[in-house]
């Protein structure tokens, strides 16, 4: 593994003064986008005592900031409320602010394109807000995921278009951020980080600011290695729900129970990491990131086969899933065409607010278009509005007992762990589980079709 060698001498002035600055907590950090990712890294770095100033282009989420309204999950409420009050976090819309911060922080998305390409629009916006108010002295840093090149190729010749030299007189490096929203046993602080720098100077100063917030700090020579880190990472989780998903499908023909599998094999205490089928994938995250690749890949001749394919199915299972409730209601003699059905969590994974990409709104649409009609249950998701290519509007009603009685069939299609699914199931007339959230329940098991 790399480490860092102490490669600023008493003659890089800029950079030891930076560094110092990092060091004493000091040096004032612009956080530039204020959402999943954003808001828990300005909470941290501002709960070690750095002055933090958030910036956003979506006036709501800073007026939210500065009253310290909570929007993120993985934010404790008293937390914000500690950094807001003491005025060590306060957000803003004026970017021209960025001149007074020494180290900035790029966390905007990085969606796709309608044509799937990436879509790095929301990256060159603020790196030209930051330009604009570049100075001698300051470090930036991106965490939005993106594919290898970026930081050097899109980000350094837009900030070198000032006149200041990378490595002299400001700094650059690239840090993924590797969040997982609800993850309670591991959040940004316990998460190791990887680091590549422009330079020895940007790596020693971002190593430097990355250790003072996480306990372990992992750098690699490049920019270009941290970011294909990152989508190697999210390539790996696709590839493998992929490969589960399919062996699902296959189970499914031979009469196997794919759950009991997996399980079995997770036993082994080498070799193998556990993945779970499911209706399809969802988040910001893995149905994206590794088409950020595939795109790049191509300026070289290259066709990244796995991430093609594992695509390709994680998508098909979604139809698979409509198929397995086609089959449910015939077993009781009922039509898909205007079958009631009941759906049970809509958020992308369980115990999130988050419902971006999700395979539920894709299989809402499909059991719609062929005359179901629908009505779901989320504690997380009060209202589905029309977002991205989706022009579903839902409002999620209570989960009652009369609900799930009245339903041709519940569809599960998110594991939430407050739903009481004993009841669920006694209730319900059938239940298609895309989960396995109904393990535990022992009574009524011939109304449950698993996938
Ligand atoms: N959410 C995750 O679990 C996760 C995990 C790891 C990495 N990432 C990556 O982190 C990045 C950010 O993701 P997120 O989930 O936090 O997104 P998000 O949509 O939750 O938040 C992005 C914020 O950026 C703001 N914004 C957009 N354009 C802006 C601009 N030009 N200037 C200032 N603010 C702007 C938006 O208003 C929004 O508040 C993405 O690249 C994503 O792939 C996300």
């Amino acid at each position: 593994m790399l480490t860092v060698q102490n490669v600023i001498t008493d003659e890089d002035v800029v950079a030891k003064a930076l560094k110092e600055k990092v060091e004493k907590h000091e040096a004032r950090i612009g956080v530039i986008g204020l959402g999943y990712v954003g808001l828990p890294l300005a909470v941290e770095k501002g709960k070690v005592g750095f002055p933090v100033t958030g910036f956003d282009i979506n006036p709501a989420r800073v007026d939210r900031v500065n009253a310290a309204d909570n929007y993120i999950g993985d934010v404790k409420d008293e937390d914000l409320k500690d950094v807001v009050q003491s005025g060590l976090l306060i957000a803003t819309t004026d970017f021209s602010r960025l001149a007074e911060c020494d180290v900035i922080i790029i966390c905007v998305p990085t969606p796709l394109t309608i044509t799937r390409d990436p879509d790095i629009s929301y990256m060159q916006a603020s790196t030209e807000e930051i330009r604009k108010y570049l100075r001698p002295g300051q470090i930036i840093t991106l965490e939005s995921t993106t594919y290898p090149g970026t930081t050097e190729q899109v980000i350094l010749p837009l900030l070198e278009k000032t006149g200041l030299k990378v490595g002299r007189d400001f700094f650059l490096a690239f840090s993924p951020e590797r969040v997982d929203p609800g993850n309670k046993r591991f959040s940004t602080k316990n998460t190791s980080k990887v680091v590549g720098g422009m330079t020895p100077t940007c790596l020693e100063i971002a190593y430097s600011l990355y250790t003072q917030t996480i306990s372990n700090v992992v750098p690699v020579s490049s920019p270009a290695a941290a970011e294909l880190t990152k989508v190697f990472e999210n390539t790996y989780r696709a590839v493998n729900i992929a490969m589960v998903n399919e062996l699902m499908m296959l189970c499914d023909r031979m009469g196997i129970d794919i759950w009991e599998v997996v399980e079995a094999a997770g036993t082994k205490p080498f070799g193998i990491q556990t993945f779970y089928p499911g209706p399809g994938v969802g988040g910001h995250c893995i149905p994206i990131d590794p088409f950020y690749l595939t795109w790049k890949a191509r300026e070289y001749d290259f066709h990244t086969r796995f991430i093609e394919l594992a695509g390709e199915i994680n998508v098909e299972v979604s139809y698979y899933v409509i198929n397995k409730v086609v089959r449910a209601l015939n077993s009781v003699n009922k039509s898909l065409k205007d079958a009631k059905i009941f759906v049970l969590g809509v958020a992308y994974k369980k115990d999130i607010d988050d419902m971006r990409e999700s395979p539920a709104l894709k299989i809402i649409e499909l059991l719609r278009k062929q005359g179901a009609s629908i009505t779901y249950h989320d504690p997380y998701i009060p209202v589905i509005e029309p977002h991205g290519g989706s022009m579903l509007h839902l409002e999620s009603v209570p989960l009652t007992d009369e609900v799930l009685a009245n339903s041709d069939a519940v569809l599960i299609l998110t594991d939430h762990t407050a739903v009481d699914y004993e009841r669920v199931v006694d209730k319900a007339k059938l239940v298609v589980d895309t989960r396995n959230a109904t393990k535990n329940v022992l009574s009524n098991r011939e109304k449950i079709a698993k996938i």
